[in-house]
């Protein structure tokens, strides 16, 4: 099928949820990636950051094969091998105990709600505006955008909202019902914002201080994003409870949230639960995709050619009046334009690169985390050719 065969057989028989860029993905490899037209593409966005490893990578296709060989879903009914290797390894590198094992980001920030409440015995959970959590009920609501809760009313009582990056508000807001403060790392959805540098420190001394636990989506952030394998690294701050998905299973879809034995032992039998969560094949990528990323030094390659792109998105902010900010950490950066920048997308897009508009204006770059200064450059060269023409 071409292009425009897909497209066609979609808007009949697929419900229309999504704006999608009008190209149909057949296969890729590494950075590369190519349409069903024979188009190539270059890769910046990596699935919404899910691609760390890029596409096709010889481990992952390795260990797809192989423990689809053996064990593809058991249930959680049973034990595997693979799921406990994988939760061991988590607490191995992170400060947290104990996982579970979920399968997307809103499912893991649904059960970290759930842990909050369970443990503190308290309903309330404060979380901040222009975020992003997720699509199910309660984690539209937790979202601070109006736009995706206003038709679903409705909604769960005992979600508070905040502007991100004022930790004032939150210690004027918290009180005696309060679980639990929901809040990303760095908004993603929201145009990639960048707190101010203590803000999560002073939540975190807030949660502290009022039996409050915090909760870091990093939904979006985790897995070298940002140049730290964790951006609560960046921030040097401590969660209590860390939600994960994205990048996770390096495309495998695999979620989780993560804690301490303490908190986490709020949880009795029955509480939670998931057919699909953790299941072999989920883990075993999952696995492959860490140890991958620790053996390329992939956290490494974010933060330095991250950097790289970043002063060259700064030097395209010194020439072109029209960019308004540069930001970002790592491989997790926004140019934001004084303009609305979809028609941006679709330059890019017209030359062989796929980058992403979000937000307020911004243009969101979040490539695969093995891509290299060669091919940075050859995304600022297209990049320039399209601002020329604003
Ligand atoms: C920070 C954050 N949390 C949660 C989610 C929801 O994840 P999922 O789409 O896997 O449910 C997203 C998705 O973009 C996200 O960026």
């Amino acid at each position: 099928m071409n292009n425009k065969e897909t497209i066609d057989l979609d808007s009949k028989y697929i419900m229309q949820t999504y704006g999608r860029q009008p190209i149909a993905l057949t296969h890729g490899k590494g950075a590369v990636i190519w349409d069903a037209d024979g188009n190539e593409y270059l890769d910046f966005f990596a699935g919404i950051a899910v691609n760390v490893l890029g596409q096709s990578h010889p481990k992952v296709i390795e260990t797809l094969q192989k423990q689809a060989e053996k064990l593809i879903h058991t249930s959680n009914v049973y034990f595997t091998e693979e799921q406990v290797k994988l939760a061991k390894k988590l607490s191995e590198i992170t400060v947290f105990d104990k996982v579970f094992f979920a399968n997307s980001g809103a499912e893991a920030n649904e059960g970290a709600i759930k842990l909050a409440r369970k443990y503190t015995g308290k309903g309330e959970i404060i979380s901040t505006n222009n975020s992003f959590h997720g699509r199910t009920i309660v984690t539209v609501t937790a979202t601070g955008q109006d736009k995706y809760k206003e038709p679903f009313k409705p909604l769960p009582s005992g979600f508070k909202h905040v502007d991100y990056g004022d930790s004032d508000a939150i210690a004027n807001i918290i009180g005696n019902d309060t679980a639990a403060v929901l809040v990303e790392a760095i908004q993603g959805e929201g145009g990639i914002i960048v707190p101010p540098k203590n803000y999560l420190k002073e939540v975190e001394a807030i949660c502290r201080e009022n039996n409050v636990l915090l909760i870091l989506d990093e939904v979006q952030t985790g897995f070298a994003r940002t140049g730290e394998m964790f951006a609560y690294e960046l921030f040097e701050i401590k969660p209590d409870i860390m939600t994960i998905a994205k990048a996770f299973g390096g495309g495998y879809p695999i979620a989780g949230f993560l804690a301490t034995d303490k908190i986490a032992s709020a949880f009795d039998y029955g509480d939670h639960g998931s057919t699909f969560g953790g299941n072999p094949l989920g883990c075993a990528v999952a696995m492959v995709t860490i140890e991958t990323i620790e053996s390329e030094k992939l956290a490494e390659n974010s933060k330095n050619t991250g950097k790289y792109l970043k002063e060259k998105f700064n030097e395209l902010k010194d020439k072109y009046d029209f960019i308004i900010d540069v930001r970002g950490h790592g491989l997790f950066l926004a140019i934001e334009l004084n303009q609305e920048c979809g028609f941006v997308v679709d330059k890019m897009r017209e030359k062989g690169f796929l980058i992403n508009a979000t937000g307020k204006n911004a243009l969101r770059f979040a490539p695969p985390l093995i891509i290299t200064k060669e091919q940075v450059d050859k995304m600022i060269i297209a990049l320039n050719e399209v601002f020329l023409q604003i």
